[in-house]
């Protein structure tokens, strides 16, 4: 298993080239599916998990040629409606084909996603939808077995669950007449899923806002080229690294329009943000104020900004309380970043950081996706050397982080085994 070495303490400089966004072209490859057709896929990042997608598609029976940030999807071959185990325990998005596969086949058999890291994530919100579209929903064997002709309907979210609305969108625009979803998510995620689905004929209106309508139609485009959106988790674990490392950095390829509720709170601990149209200039101050911080669905502060977060609180000047509503028990990266030195206290889903001067070096261990970029922003700013295990959680949704962070000019490098 490939670890990290990192010798922490250089400041960073220069620009880094933000990629396409993970959670967007997640969905946007597994809707492919829900019209027979040929698409070009742009902007798309090289990913543990974009591939572990494209592995799906084609086990559905969909092909898929992946190079160079460009995929061509032909899902007109695709006859096999079945998510497996194997796929959706190592990836939950898996679970996003379920609406597509049921849209498109009237039948779909989704292995039920297991906990993760960091707690149960259930997905009753994701079948209860369906089931309000008509769908028969039966689990056997660990498998969500799905079938049935879909009518439009009302469905009213207890929670803005960005899966469950991407799931119900998916389901929805092909039903017979009318869906309204209420209490939809409003993540930029959804809003590009949206415009791929209205550019391949679907009929949504409410982009945007938590109130989105679907008119169903019969049948849709079969061919689209389409861009994903930049990735503002990994755009926002740059900002908060070069808050936390020092130095000044550009980021390229951004939409600083996503990132207000970051950049906001970067500001208030005392970063200099300057905005241009697809760029975002960050440079550190000497000190890092103390900014409390709840995790909220968007345009709230990210709960996938929450881990690296809570790394750029361990230096600051005093005390800051970090709360994650959205996922309550996401907190496996305090335990490790404990072992660098930092203060932190848990209680519930509140975390209370005091500020200390100096992180100190030490081999940690990733837990999942956020925990290990919040290790290796931690260890970039602390003395002396770590090692960072089972890095494989990073791959997941970070492009060469390492590579990235080398060109800023960090001392950081991947030994693989
Ligand atoms: N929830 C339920 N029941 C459901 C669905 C969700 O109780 O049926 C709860 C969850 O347990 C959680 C809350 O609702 O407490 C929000 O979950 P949501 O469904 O919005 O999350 P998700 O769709 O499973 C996506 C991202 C996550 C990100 C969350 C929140 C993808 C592939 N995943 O997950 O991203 O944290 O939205 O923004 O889009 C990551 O990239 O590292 C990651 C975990």
């Amino acid at each position: 298993m490939d670890k990290i070495i990192i010798r922490g303490g250089k400041p960073l400089f220069g620009e880094v080239n933000i990629g396409g966004a993970k959670n967007a072209v997640l969905p946007i490859m597994a809707a492919t599916v829900i019209s027979p057709g040929h698409y070009n896929l742009t902007n798309v990042p090289n990913l543990r998990d974009t591939r572990t997608m494209a592995e799906l598609l084609r086990v559905i029976g969909a092909k898929v040629e992946y190079n160079n940030h460009k995929m061509e999807i032909d899902s007109t071959t695709c006859n096999n409606p079945v998510a497996p185990y194997d796929l959706v325990k190592t990836m939950r998005a898996s679970f996003d084909i379920l609406g597509a596969l049921i849209s498109r086949f009237g039948y779909a058999e989704v292995s039920m996603p297991g906990g993760c890291a960091w707690g149960p994530r259930p997905v009753n919100y994701h079948i209860d939808a369906l089931k309000k579209l008509g769908a028969h929903l039966n689990l056997d064997h660990g498998n969500i077995i799905a079938s049935g002709k879909l009518t439009g309907n009302e469905i009213k979210f207890e929670f803005p669950s960005v899966g469950a609305t991407k799931n119900a969108l998916m389901a929805a625009v092909k039903a017979n007449g009318k869906t309204i979803i209420r209490n939809a998510a409003r993540e930029p995620e959804i809003d590009t899923l949206v415009d791929f689905l209205n550019l391949l004929g679907a009929v949504i209106t409410g982009k945007s806002t938590s109130t989105l309508m679907i008119e169903g139609v019969n049948t849709l485009n079969d061919n689209l080229d389409f861009e994903i959106i930049p990735d503002r988790i990994e755009a926002g674990t740059f900002l908060i690294a070069a808050a936390l490392i020092g130095g000044e950095i550009t980021l390229t390829g951004v939409n600083p329009n996503h990132l207000s509720a970051v950049i906001n709170k970067l500001k208030a601990s005392g970063t200099e943000v300057i905005i241009f149209e697809n760029k975002i200039k960050v440079c550190a101050s000497k000190e890092i104020k103390a900014v409390d911080m709840t995790t909220a669905p968007y345009p709230g502060f990210p709960t996938d900004l929450q881990a690296q977060w809570m790394a750029l609180m361990t230096k600051c000047t005093s005390s800051a309380t970090i709360i994650d509503e959205v996922y309550f028990d996401r907190f496996t990266h305090v335990a490790e970043l404990s072992r660098l030195g930092a203060n932190i206290k848990l209680e519930r889903n509140i975390a209370t950081v005091t500020g200390i001067d100096t992180l100190i070096g030490a081999p940690v261990m990733s837990t999942d996706i956020r925990a290990s970029a919040s290790l290796i922003l931690a260890c970039l700013a602390a003395d002396g050397e770590s090692e960072i295990s089972r890095v494989y959680h990073i791959d997941r949704g970070y492009e060469n982080i390492e590579k990235k962070f080398q060109k800023l000019g960090a001392d950081i490098n991947r030994i693989s085994n």
